[in-house]
């Protein structure tokens, strides 16, 4: 099945290759080609010109896009989208004053979830986050990464990698699962962290592992969570098992946790709200990418990731949601470029640069998305007619995507 695109006012983020991410200046070039069209076949992009060079090709579906743009799908690389039910009590507390750390510490946070999804059923919890999946895909969510965390025992952790692998059979976007078991010490565990974390080594680890169930492990690196010396050791024990890094770093403190992370090649350091001058010189010349969450900085009410410091130092960015019932009850990748254009100053393409590309880069993906690239999966975002690509982080809150492709069929 071949279907052909054509008179599409823009086609952007169009490369003929991508072999590695966009860093420093290079992440304000977004090549968009006008008067485009495009070809893929089944589910992958074939090929695209200019309409004065319309190829000499059969195709089954001729579709005409006047006034419309093409973008690869967003790339969301941060998300905990699957977790029972929600936390608007805690919304209110924090409007009333409470910090998220003064909430945390009267025994809300990661751990009121995590009691809320062991006594959830597998089921149920599938369909809740299947619900989530649906609408994130409906706003132009292509290719997406789903830790777990809320469970903090074996048990529901496997629980909730469980309807991870569930999802990733059912839908046909690429699902990245990411094995959070430090995101919060349990309250069992309060007095002896350290059984906690040798108990997550020795046995959460080695059963996630055994059953194939995740791609990468996390780790909450932060005060009064999981400190520098655990974060290395659970680093280095998902290592054994093949398992990269991604881990939740510099939300409030800078701890150590970059310099740790990127001594280990980690793939990503996620958050980075807090960034002193050594983070940051931690960070050059690695191959660990630096990923923003602006709309949870949005939600909670902290420091945005400084990205200007980050971009002008030469280093790569990539932005992601951080879809979860804490700090960022919203999966809209929309709004998060939104917010990295209005609040921490990205031009509008750099921000699409760092939800595609770079963020392709931070899941592993970037040989079969992030990019207009032949060869590469037809998971394309097609948007409503609109004056240019800019238009998209510029009408904040406003949905103009108009239809979604997922290896090549329309949602
Ligand atoms: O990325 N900071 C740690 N984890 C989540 C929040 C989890 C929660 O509050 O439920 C985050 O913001
Ligand atoms: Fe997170």
């Amino acid at each position: 099945m071949k279907t052909l695109f054509t008179h599409i006012k823009g086609l952007v983020q169009v490369r003929e290759e991508t072999s590695t991410w966009l860093a420093g200046e290079a992440m304000s070039q977004l090549p968009v080609l006008e008067n485009a069209w495009l070809l893929i076949e089944n589910d992958k992009i074939l090929d695209y010109g200019s309409m004065p060079n319309l190829p000499d090709k059969t195709w089954d579906e001729q579709i005409n896009l006047s006034g419309q743009f093409v973008l690869p799908a967003w790339v969301d690389s941060h998300t905990h989208l699957v977790y029972a039910g929600n936390r608007e009590q805690e919304f209110i507390d924090r409007i009333k004053g409470l910090t998220y750390e003064e909430i945390a510490a009267k025994g809300g946070g990661i751990v009121n979830s995590a009691k809320n999804l062991q006594t959830t059923p597998e089921d149920e919890l599938y369909i809740q986050a299947a619900n989530r999946l649906e609408q994130v895909m409906q706003m132009g969510t292509g290719a997406i990464e789903i830790k777990s965390g809320y469970g903090l025992t074996l048990e529901a952790e496997l629980k909730m990698l469980s309807v991870i692998k569930k999802l990733r059979q059912q839908y046909d976007l690429p699902i990245k699962a990411t094995f959070l078991g430090a995101h919060a010490v349990p309250p069992e565990y309060k007095n002896n962290q350290k059984a906690y974390v040798d108990h997550l080594i020795n046995e959460m680890l080695p059963a996630v592992a055994e059953q194939g169930i995740a791609d990468y492990v996390d780790v909450f690196c932060e005060k009064n969570y999981f400190s520098v010396a655990e974060t290395e050791r659970i680093i280095e024990a998902a290592q054994q098992y093949g398992l990269p890094a991604k881990i939740h770093v510099n939300q409030f403190y800078a701890i150590g946790g970059i310099a740790a992370s990127v001594k280990h090649n980690a793939r990503s350091v996620d958050h980075l709200e807090v960034l002193t001058d050594t983070d940051l010189k931690a960070l050059q010349h690695t191959q660990t990418m630096p990923v923003a969450l602006p709309s949870c900085s949005f939600f909670i009410d902290i420091p945005y990731t400084p990205a200007r410091k980050i971009i002008d130092a030469g280093l790569p960015l990539a932005i992601a949601t951080d879809y979860n019932p804490g700090t960022t009850p919203n999966g809209n990748m929309n709004f998060c470029l939104s917010l990295a254009c209005i609040k921490m100053k990205m031009t509008p393409e750099e921000a699409i640069n760092a939800a595609t590309l770079n963020a392709a880069y931070a899941l592993d993906l970037l040989d079969t998305h992030g990019s207009i690239t032949p060869g590469k999966q037809a998971n394309l975002l097609i948007t409503e007619k609109i004056p240019s690509y800019g238009f998209l982080p510029y009408s904040f809150g406003q949905n103009h995507i108009e239809q979604v492709y997922i290896n090549g069929k329309r949602l």
